[in-house]
Order: C-alpha cells, then structure tokens, then sequence
C-alpha cells in the first residue's frame, strides 16, 4: 500500500494565525487531498509550536501561563482552520500537533539520546557542552551573526533584527552544541544526490551555498534560569532545549518516533519519510539543520524540503503579525467563499515566489475567473440542459448527416475536444505535480474559456428554436456537461466544497473527491442522467461595497495574543483597520486643531542613495528651510530611481517623531499618494514654484 505524508510548519502560539499561515496549510491540505483521490493513503500533519522564549513573552504579556496562552492560541487556530474547511472533520488535516503533548516529550528525548551517543561524520561526538556567546532574537528563535543584524547606533544597546527590526538578546551561558560543522560533506552529498530533495532549484542553490560556505556549530539548549518553558534536556534538567530542535522533531514525534502509542495509532515506519512545506524564511532549518539532526541520529531523511514564497502587502513588505499588516482570517473569511480563498492562493502565487496580497485583487479573481468563468459556464450549461433537454444530460453522437450543421454551428467534434480536455488534464496533473499550481489551475482554465467560446459560437438558445438543430443542441450541450464533469474531478483537490457541487449537479451520485482523474474517460457523463438543481457557486462580489465592509472590519482576535507591539507603523491597504474606522457608518471628522497638529513643510530634495539589504528603502536627505538637511527614510525605493528624485520638491510631515530602521534615522515622512492595488507611492508635488520650507495649511 502506498502511503504519503505532507507536513505544514508548526505555528508558534505567540499569536493568532493570519493569511501566512492559512496558505501553507491550504497547499498542504490540496496536496493532501489530491493523493487521497488517486487512493495513496495519505497523513497531512499541522499544528502548534508551543515553547520558548516568545510564547513565554506573550504569555507574560497576556496575563496567562504559557500553556494557556498556548491553550488560547490552539482554540482560535482549530476554531479557524475548521471554519476554512481544513480540520478532520472537513477531510482537512489527520493530526493538530502541539509540543506540549506529552508524547511529544518522550519522542524528543529519545532524539536526543540518540544524539548525545552519536559520532559525527568525521569520528567526533555529536553533541558537547560549551559556552554560549551571542545575539538572540526571540520572535525568530535564532541566534544572530554579524550579518543578520543591523549594529546600534549608539554604543552599548543592542543590536536589531533585520527580519523583524526588533532589539536581539544577550546571551552569555553554558549550552550543549551540535557539531554541525562535522556536516557539511555529508549534507552536500545529500543535495547531490537528491536534486530534489530542496525545492525550488533557486532555493536549493542558496541551501547548497549556505553549507559549502562552512558551517558552524549549533546552540542547542539554554539554561533552564533563562528559558524555562521548554522541554529539558535528558539527565541534566538544568536545560532546555533549543526550541527548533525539539519543534523539527515534531514531524516524527507526532506519528510515533519514541513513542509506542502513537506509533500504533499512526505509525513512524508507515508514513516516514514526509514531504514538508515550508515558507522561504525557515528553510534553513529544514534543509540544513534537520537533515544534520536525523544523520546523527541514524533517520531516514525527508522525502523532500518545499519552500514556498511569502505574501506581501500591497505596498511589498513581508506580512506578519511584528509588522503590524497582515490579512486576518475571521475577516477573510467573513466576506469570502473559502473555495475563492484557496483557489486565488494557489493561481495567484507563483509557487515558490512571493505574491501580493489584497483584498481588492481578491475580490477581481472571485469576479473574473470564477463568477464570470467557471461559475457562469457550470449555470448556464446547467440551465440549459434543464430548460432545453427537460433536465436529463442529452446524448452527445453527432450522426453522419449532422455533421456538417454541428460544424457550422462551431460545435466541436468530439474527438478534437476530448482530446483537448484529456491533454489539460494530463497538463494539470504534471505541473500540479511540480506543486506548479499556478501554472496547473491555467490549463483548467483553458478548457473553460474554450467550452466557454463553444458555447457562446453555437448559441444554444438560437438552435433550440428550430427542431431540426436538435443534434447539434444536444451536442454542445453534452460537450459542456462532460467537460464540467472533468473539470470537478480536475479541480476537487483545490476547490473540493465548489467541485463537489458541480459534480452533483451535473447528477453524478458517486464522489468527486474519490475518483483518479487519472482514470477519467470521455463519455462518464451518461446520457440520460437526471441533472439536479441548479445553485449558483460563486456569486459575483460587490466591489465597492464590500471594501467598505472590510474597512469597517476588526480582527475578532484583535492584537491581545500578539507578542511584540508593531515597531513600524502600517503602510498601505493591508494594514490593521483603526478603531475609528470600526464604527460602520460613522463619519470619523478630525477638527481644524486636529489638522494644526502636524506640521506639513515643502522640501527639496538634496541626495537620494539606495540603503544596502533594505530594497525598498531610499535614504533622502531634504531641505525644508532650515540650517540643515532633514534625514528621512522612505519606502519608495522600487518605484523611483534615486537620482530622478534630486532636486525634486516634496511634501514632508515635519513634525513627526523620529524614528530607527534599518540603523538609519528617519526624521519627518515624506508624503505620497497610494496607488492601485499595488499601493504604488506617487509623490505629492507643486505644480508652480515654491520656497523650501513653506508650510501647508
Ligand atoms: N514555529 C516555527 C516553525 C517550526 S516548524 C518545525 C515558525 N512559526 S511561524 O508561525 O513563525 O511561521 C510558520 C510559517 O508561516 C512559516 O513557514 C512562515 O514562512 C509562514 N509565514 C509567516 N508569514 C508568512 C507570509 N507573510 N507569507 C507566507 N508564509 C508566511 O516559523
């Protein structure tokens, strides 16, 4: 029996989950479930990341325990992912793994046994005690070098976070270490002769550098005085474990490694190895540090290491939850079908590239390619066939004496159109297979525009008015009918609620979800088959109106589980509504001393320079008519050449209160105004001349 396992990063239950999270957990669940239609028994794993230095701060923060905050955290995740269709019950997820299920424990422990006895590669022992000395930052659970952080300005405070633009820790003390160095032959060798097992090849390039680089040793505890919310170190409990260490584990633990129940229940040897999907940004511990950990430990590695791309704003910066701009899912999943949700994940973003997230683009795709494509082909063809063929499919033949008025109806011969169905279908499946789902959901919609087009040549309506066309009206009707009956099966895995429906309705009785498209044959739709109702699958969204609601909208979990308050205030559309904007119908006036309070000046700018790793941030320095030039940083650097801008005369908020990025002090903000979808910036300027220094009123 062939058996496949596909994993979801587990979260941290620092804080509630977001549009980020979802996603992962949508490709993992549409993988999951295409495996399950081709009969390949299949475990889809997901869940909580539950230890640590950051869920200890947010618990602290929160007034909770940290198994409570944890506790808190899990009810949002389960209550989310069962109302987006991805729990059990929904044929979603097998296991919700949380690390502070005491099997998890015992698991773990019995890893790093194994460990602690090993010998590296090159005859050392695995595992030693050391001195830890070093930079941490929380919210990534990762110890920093040199160049993953941006040096104080001022001497004797920390350095910052590049990821997360936040103070790091200091830490000076005793802590295990895992001789990764002893790794990096046996790794590449690993890249080498798995060229699959890091993908995309983009990114397994940057895995295979990384290690031939060198690779130093990793801390892998921390003494129990300083982190005390974690697993502890086997026979010397005055530790705990790095949480990555003991969160990697999970993948194993959870299916029963070191643990006979949960090993009877699910079963390490039936389902190891997995393929495990994970966001760019923690690649590294997927490809370099798990592989090294299972070496030593003497475990089979992954099936393969998926890194997929993160989802950005509008205006292209990462969301997450420090930065205060991500898309919440109760709202997300107020005002959106979740076959919509999936299906704009999956065309939308390239996998393994980044993809921008609004709600405006979101509300275009439902509109266009599904209202208007795949929705409207299934009721118009659904309709007809209720309205002309007295609700049964019509038989499909063409006669030798009909042929010639199909063919100047445009109805197609049926063997040129199976055989373009059955080819996007071969199509869809290879480059589904590739976890090229964009690219996959293209060909789908291929044989939609071109049914589409079939239907709209032949004009059903006309044919039916004249009963000597009655073939050729049967035959483009059961042309659709079939295409749609392939099309449900094709597209069961990405959209299962929706391609459910359409099969029902086209009067099928057995289970989309159980059938191989594999083995889908032109002709299934019997003739004669009774259609059922027709119900609308994607109704078309209002756009104008339902941005206003989404305005009015506030995350139900609000901001009380996160960790770190936002240290850079939201740009663009994609940030946290404002608590004025969340009273509907209320007109939220600011009064002319409102208005006073910010000081508006013109400025010009003086040099404009590129900041080094930061591509979306320009350095300016303005002359707004004082002794000196303003220093101001601004987020327009992938819209605007630096040196187009000099000379240029600007709007500047002067009398804003300055503040650090990227090292970098920002005194004022320039003003510009948000464009499109993108939210590109286009800068507010004069149209007649104007001295430095004026100010706007
Ligand atoms: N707890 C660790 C993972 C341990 S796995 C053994 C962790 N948790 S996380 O909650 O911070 O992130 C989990 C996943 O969410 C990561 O794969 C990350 O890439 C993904 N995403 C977080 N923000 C994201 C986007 N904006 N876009 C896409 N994925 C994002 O890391």
């Amino acid at each position: 029996m062939k058996t496949f396992y596909v994993t979801t990063p587990i979260y941290y239950a620092n804080s509630v989950p977001h549009l980020g999270h979802l996603y992962t957990m949508i490709v993992a669940d549409t993988i999951a479930r295409s495996k399950r239609q081709r009969g390949i028994e299949t475990f889809f794993l997901t869940g909580t990341d539950e230890h640590g230095i950051n869920i200890e701060r947010a618990a602290q923060k929160n007034g909770r325990t940290p198994k409570e905050q944890a506790d808190y955290v899990v009810s949002y995740f389960t209550k989310m992912t069962a109302a987006f269709g991805l729990d059990t019950p929904h044929g979603g997820y097998d296991i919700f793994m949380r690390t502070t299920n005491p099997f998890h424990y015992e698991g773990v422990s019995e890893l790093w046994r194994r460990i602690s006895k090993a010998r590296t590669p090159k005859g050392r022992e695995a595992l030693y005690k050391g001195h830890y000395e070093g930079w941490f930052c929380a919210p990534c659970a990762e110890f920093k070098t040199e160049d993953e952080y941006a040096k104080p300005e001022n001497a004797g405070e920390p350095p910052t976070c590049l990821i997360h633009e936040t103070k790091l820790d200091r830490v000076s003390e005793e802590s295990y270490f895992f001789r990764l160095s002893d790794y990096d032959t046996s790794l590449l060798e690993l890249y080498e002769s798995r060229p699959d097992f890091v993908r995309p090849e983009a990114r397994r390039n940057e895995v295979r550098s990384f290690v031939a680089g060198g690779l130093q040793d990793l801390s892998v505890s921390r003494v129990r005085s300083s982190v005390s919310w974690g697993v502890p170190v086997p026979d010397d409990p005055d530790h705990t474990m790095y949480v990555w260490f003991e969160a990697l584990t999970n993948y194993i633990t959870a299916i029963g490694f070191g643990n006979q129940q949960q090993e009877q229940k699910i079963g390490f040897e039936k389902f190891w190895p997995a393929l495990h999907l994970v966001g760019k940004d923690i690649l590294r511990f997927h490809a370099v540090y798990w592989p090294a950990f299972l070496m030593a430990a003497g475990v089979e590695q992954p099936r393969a290491v998926v890194a997929h791309g993160m989802w950005v704003d509008p205006t292209g910066r990462k969301m997450s939850k420090t930065l205060g701009n991500t898309i919440e899912l109760d709202v997300l999943n107020k005002f959106f079908r979740i076959d919509a949700i999936r299906y704009f994940c999956l065309r939308e973003m390239v996998f393994g590239q980044d993809g921008r997230f609004g709600y405006e683009n979101l509300i275009d795709r439902t509109n266009s390619d599904l209202a208007s494509g795949l929705g409207n082909l299934s009721s118009r063809t659904l309709t007809m066939i209720h309205r002309y063929c007295d609700g049964r499919i019509p038989p499909g033949a063409i006669s030798d004496e009909g042929r010639l008025a199909a063919k100047r109806a445009g109805v197609e011969d049926e063997v040129a159109i199976s055989d373009f169905v059955s080819h996007a279908r071969d199509e869809f499946a290879r480059q589904f297979d590739q976890l090229a789902f964009s690219r996959a959901l293209e060909e789908a919609w291929g044989v939609v525009a071109r049914v589409d087009k079939m239907i709209s040549d032949a004009k059903p309506w006309d044919l039916a008015k004249d009963p000597g066309q009655r073939q050729t009206l049967n035959a483009v009707l059961y042309r659709a009918a079939e295409s749609l009956r392939w099309l449900a099966v094709m597209l069961y895995p990405v959209m299962p609620t929706s391609a459910e429906q359409i099969y029902q309705q086209l009067g099928m009785d057995d289970d989309a979800g159980k059938i191989d498209p594999r083995q889908l044959r032109w002709g299934g739709a019997a003739a004669g088959n009774e259609i059922r109702e027709v119900a609308p699958l994607f109704p078309r969204i209002d756009k104008t109106k339902t941005m206003e609601e989404i305005k009015g909208q506030k995350s139900e979990a609000g901001d009380q589980t996160s960790a770190v308050s936002a240290s850079v205030p939201a740009q663009g559309s994609g940030q946290h509504t404002t608590e004025a904007e969340a009273v509907p119908g209320v007109a939220n006036y600011i009064d002319i001393t409102d208005f006073a309070k910010i000081e508006l000046r013109v400025g010009e700018v003086k040099t404009a320079e590129r900041i080094p790793k930061a591509d979306k941030l320009l350095l300016l320095t303005v002359d707004i008519g004082e002794e000196q030039p303003r220093q101001l940083l601004a987020g327009i650097a992938q819209y605007y050449e630096p040196e187009t801008l000099i000379g240029r005369k600007i709007v500047v908020v002067a009398n804003l209160k300055p503040r650090k990025l990227r090292g970098y002090e920002s005194q004022g903000m320039l003003l510009a105004a948000s464009v499109g979808d993108e939210g590109k910036p286009v800068l507010a300027t004069f149209a007649e001349d104007v001295p430095n220094g004026a100010r706007l009123k």
